[in-house]
């Protein structure tokens, strides 16, 4: 495992991007997640800081520079700011300081703490669907949903209804459905959150078969084991 705050060989440090005085942020046209790496996608982080109230930064001078096939464990304790962090990278929330530049990354996909999932529809039928949406034939989308599911553990459970799912099986199925959305930015807030110790384990040990999906992946988590599961880690006590 390495840091993700220094620069190493494949990770270049900020001074290789574009300046700040460069043009605004590029979110240019769609791209699918397997297009993101080839296509030289990356988020560049530029002295990055925040405030809520104006007085106290939660976190500054963040300069990084993310990419795919990368999955960055954002790590700090409860208040340090990540799911905000996550939230300004996704640029939902402009950063009091810096800026944050999504170059080619095309669609932007969360997976939030609590999996929502539809009760009743099938654990295979949430992960074709953005297949099918993509235009594949329901069985194309059914057997690339099937490749997926079995990535993640979840093979044996691709006929079970989403509410059959244990908390771990529907983290993993939502992991899936992140992978299948082809989405070339990929952010998981908390995945074990909400897990006991058994499921959280099937979350972390399938976390590496997000890095495959082409993605810049970046998960945000106090877990010590997820964020062993990750090949990088950004720790925002570095950052106070
Ligand atoms: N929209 C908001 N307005 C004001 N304060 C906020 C807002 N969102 C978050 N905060 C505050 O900013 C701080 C950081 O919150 P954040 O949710 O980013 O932390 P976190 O590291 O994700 O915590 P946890 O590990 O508990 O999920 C907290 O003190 C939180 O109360
Ligand atoms: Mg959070």
């Amino acid at each position: 495992m390495m840091s993700a705050a220094p620069a190493t060989e494949d990770t270049p440090t900020v001074d290789d991007a574009p300046t700040a005085d460069a043009p605004a942020p590029v979110d240019d046209a769609p791209v699918t997640s397997a297009d993101a790496a080839s296509a030289g996608a990356r988020v560049v982080l530029n002295n990055v800081g925040h405030t809520f109230d104006h007085r106290d930064m939660l976190f500054q001078h963040v300069s990084l520079v993310l990419l795919p096939r990368h999955v960055y464990a954002l790590t700090g304790p409860s208040g340090s700011g990540k799911s905000t962090l996550l939230s300004i990278i996704a640029g939902w929330v402009e950063p009091s300081e810096g800026q944050v530049r999504r170059e080619r990354c095309g669609r932007v996909c969360w997976v939030f703490q609590n999996p929502h999932g539809v009760a009743r529809r099938l654990a295979v039928d949430h992960v074709a669907l953005p297949f099918v949406a993509r235009g594949e034939t329901r069985s194309q989308a059914e057997r690339h949903a099937l490749e997926l599911l079995d990535d993640f553990g979840l093979r044996h459970r691709a006929y079970a209804p989403f509410n059959a799912l244990s908390g771990g099986e529907a983290q993993r199925l939502m992991l899936a459905r992140g992978v299948a959305s082809h989405a070339g930015l990929l952010l998981v807030d908390e995945p074990t959150a909400q897990l006991d110790l058994h499921a959280a384990d099937t979350v972390n040990e399938r976390l590496h078969a997000l890095s495959s999906s082409g993605a810049i992946v970046i998960v945000a988590t106090h877990d010590p084991h997820t964020r062993d599961a990750c090949t990088d880690v950004i720790d925002l006590r570095d950052f106070q």
